[in-house]
C-alpha cells in the first residue's frame, strides 16, 4: 500500500502507525510496550471498561501545566514592561465546577461569557474579583448577578448596554467595573466564524466613526464610561479570534489599542489602566499545526509592545489575556470505541482509470461530542489505542452514528487497514470546544468526563442516562 491519491497534502503517510505526535498528545500520553496507550498511566482498554466510550478523558496534570505556563510566560516576558500580566482562562472551551477548582489552584483569573458559565464558576467558589463577564447580548439577570456577586470586570460590548448596566448599578447601589471590548478592524486568519475583530460581524464597538458621525462608538463609549458615577471605567479589550498561529494579528491589535489609549490621554486626559487582549492561541489538531509556545508568544507580543511604546507618551497599562484552547485543548482526547467498516471506491482524483479506496470507520459517537468538523471544517487526528497493528496504513474516515453523512470524527488519518470492530481509537486535542459544545443529536447521550492526575482517572462529569432524555419534558 502506498499514499493514497484523496488524501489531503498535508498528511503524511505514516512510517509507523503507533507513533503518537507530542504535539496533539497531552503530556501524559504514551504508549506502552504492551502497545496500549496509557494517559497518565491509566491503560485506555481499563478507562473504556470503568467509564464506557465515548469518553473525554483530561489530562489533569497537562491543563494545569499549560494554565501554568501561561502565567509563568507571560510575566516573564512583561514583567519589566508593563509591571506583569492577568491571564483570565477562557471558560467556554471546557467548564465544569472541577475544572474552575484547577484554574483557581494555578492562580489564573476566569473569563465568562453568560450566566451560565459564570453560575458553574461560582459553584466552584471561585472568587468573583478575579471573573470577567463578557458577551455581545448580555441579560439584565446576567448583569445584576454579576453587580451583586463582585465579578472584578464587566466586558461591555455596545452602546446600549452602557446605559442598561448604568441602571442597574444606580438601583443595586454601587459602581459597575467596566472594560469595553473594541474591534480593531485586526483581520486573523483563521475560519471566519471564529475571526472577531472585523468590522463586518456582531462583537465590540467600532473604532472607525460611522459616517456623519465625528466619534467612534468606541470613543463615545470611553467619554460615557468615564462620565457616568454609577460605571468604574477600567480599561479597553481586544479579541481578534481563534486558533490563530501568527503573531502578527495580536501585535497589531496591540498596536491600535495603544494608539487609541494615548489618543485618549492627549484628547480626553482619560487614563486607561487596563487592556485585554483576549485569547485565541492556536493548537495541534493535526500535524500540519505548529503552535507556538506560550513563552515564544509572549516574547513576541512584549516586543511589539515595547515598539510601540517607545513612539507613545502612555505608561503601558496592566495587560491581561484570555487564553482557552491553548490550555484546555491539548489536556483532552476523546476515546472511541469501533463499530461498523466498510470500504468505498472512488474516482481518482488525478484522472487514473482505476478507483481508489477509502475506507470507513464508524464509532460509538460523533457530531454530538464534537460538532467542530462539521462546524467549522475542522480537521483532527487519530490513534488505534488498543493495541498496535503491524498492517499498512491507509486512508480512512473516521465518522459517528448520526443520521447525518457530514457526521465526520476525523475527515482523513492513515489508520492500519485491520482496524476494526471493538478496537479503541482514542482523538487528541478535544479538551477544548467539545464537551461545552455538545448535544442530545438523535437524543444520543453525552459522554462522561474524567480527569486523571497523579496517575489515577476520577469522574468529574458522568455520561448521561435516558433519565436525562426524559428530565426536562413536562
Ligand atoms: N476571549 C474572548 C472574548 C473570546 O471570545 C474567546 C473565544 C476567547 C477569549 C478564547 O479563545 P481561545 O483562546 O479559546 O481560542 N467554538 C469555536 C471557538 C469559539 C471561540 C469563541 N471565543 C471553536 O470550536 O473553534
Amino acid at each position: 500500500m502506498t499514499e493514497s491519491p484523496l488524501a489531503p497534502s498535508w498528511l503524511s503517510y505514516p512510517s509507523d502507525t503507533s507513533y503518537l505526535n507530542p504535539v496533539m498528545y497531552s503530556n501524559g500520553t504514551t504508549r506502552q510496550v504492551s502497545g496500549e496507550v496509557t494517559i497518565g498511566t491509566v491503560p485506555v482498554s481499563e478507562l473504556a471498561a470503568t467509564y464506557g466510550t465515548p469518553l473525554l478523558v483530561v489530562d489533569e496534570d497537562d491543563f494545569r501545566a499549560r494554565a501554568r505556563g501561561f502565567v509563568e510566560g507571560f510575566n516573564r516576558a512583561f514583567d519589566s514592561l508593563c509591571g506583569g500580566v492577568d491571564v483570565y482562562y477562557a471558560s467556554k472551551s471546557l467548564l465544569t465546577v472541577q475544572v474552575a477548582r484547577w484554574v483557581a489552584e494555578e492562580g489564573l483569573n476566569m473569563d465568562v461569557a453568560s450566566g451560565g458559565e459564570l453560575a458553574i464558576a461560582l459553584r466552584a467558589g471561585f472568587d468573583p474579583a478575579k471573573i470577567g463577564l463578557h458577551g455581545n447580548n448580555k441579560s439584565d439577570q446576567e448583569l445584576t448577578r454579576a453587580l451583586q456577586t463582585g465579578v472584578g470586570r464587566i466586558v461591555v460590548d455596545s452602546l446600549s448596554e452602557i446605559y442598561r448596566l448604568a441602571a442597574l448599578a444606580e438601583s443595586a447601589g454601587v459602581s459597575a467595573p467596566v472594560m469595553l471590548r473594541l474591534t480593531t478592524g485586526v483581520h486573523a486568519s483563521t475560519h471566519s466564524y471564529i475571526a472577531t475583530a472585523h468590522e463586518d460581524q456582531k462583537f465590540g464597538l467600532s473604532m472607525i466613526p460611522a459616517p456623519g458621525e465625528e466619534r467612534s462608538a468606541a470613543e463615545q463609549a470611553v467619554l460615557a464610561v468615564a462620565e457616568h458615577p454609577h460605571l468604574r471605567y477600567l480599561g479597553l479589550h481586544s479579541h481578534i479570534g481563534s486558533q490563530i498561529f501568527e503573531a502578527d494579528g495580536f501585535t497589531a491589535a496591540a498596536d491600535r489599542m495603544l494608539n487609541f489609549i494615548a489618543a485618549l490621554q492627549t484628547q480626553h486626559g482619560i487614563t486607561t489602566a487596563e487592556l485585554d487582549l483576549g485569547g485565541g492561541y492556536g493548537i495541534a489538531y493535526t500535524e500540519a499545526d505548529r503552535p507556538r509556545a506560550p513563552e515564544d508568544i509572549a516574547d513576541s507580543l512584549a516586543e511589539g509592545i515595547r515598539a510601540t511604546l517607545q513612539s507613545l507618551t502612555i505608561d503601558c497599562p496592566r495587560i491581561s489575556i484570555e487564553p482557552g484552547r491553548a490550555i484546555s485543548g491539548p489536556a483532552g482526547s476523546t476515546l472511541y470505541r469501533v463499530g461498523t467498516t466498510k470500504t468505498v471506491w472512488v474516482d481518482d482524483p488525478t484522472g487514473a482509470d482505476q478507483p481508489v479506496p477509502r475506507r470507513y470507520v464508524a464509532v460509538d459517537g460523533g457530531m454530538s461530542d464534537n460538532p467542530r468538523p462539521v462546524l467549522y471544517d475542522a480537521d483532527y487526528s487519530a490513534t488505534l489505542a488498543s493495541r498496535v497493528s503491524q498492517a499498512d496504513p491507509v486512508l480512512t474516515r473516521i465518522v459517528g452514528k448520526h443520521c447525518e453523512s457530514g457526521d465526520i470524527v476525523v475527515r482523513d488519518t492513515y489508520q492500519p487497514e485491520d482496524l476494526d470492530d471493538q478496537d479503541l481509537v482514542l482523538v487528541p486535542a478535544t479538551g477544548a470546544y467539545c464537551h461545552v459544545m455538545s448535544s442530545n443529536y438523535n437524543a444520543l447521550l453525552r459522554p462522561a468526563v474524567v480527569a486523571i492526575s497523579g496517575g489515577s482517572a476520577r469522574l468529574i462529569i458522568r455520561r448521561e442516562t435516558d433519565q436525562d432524555l426524559f428530565a426536562r419534558e413536562v
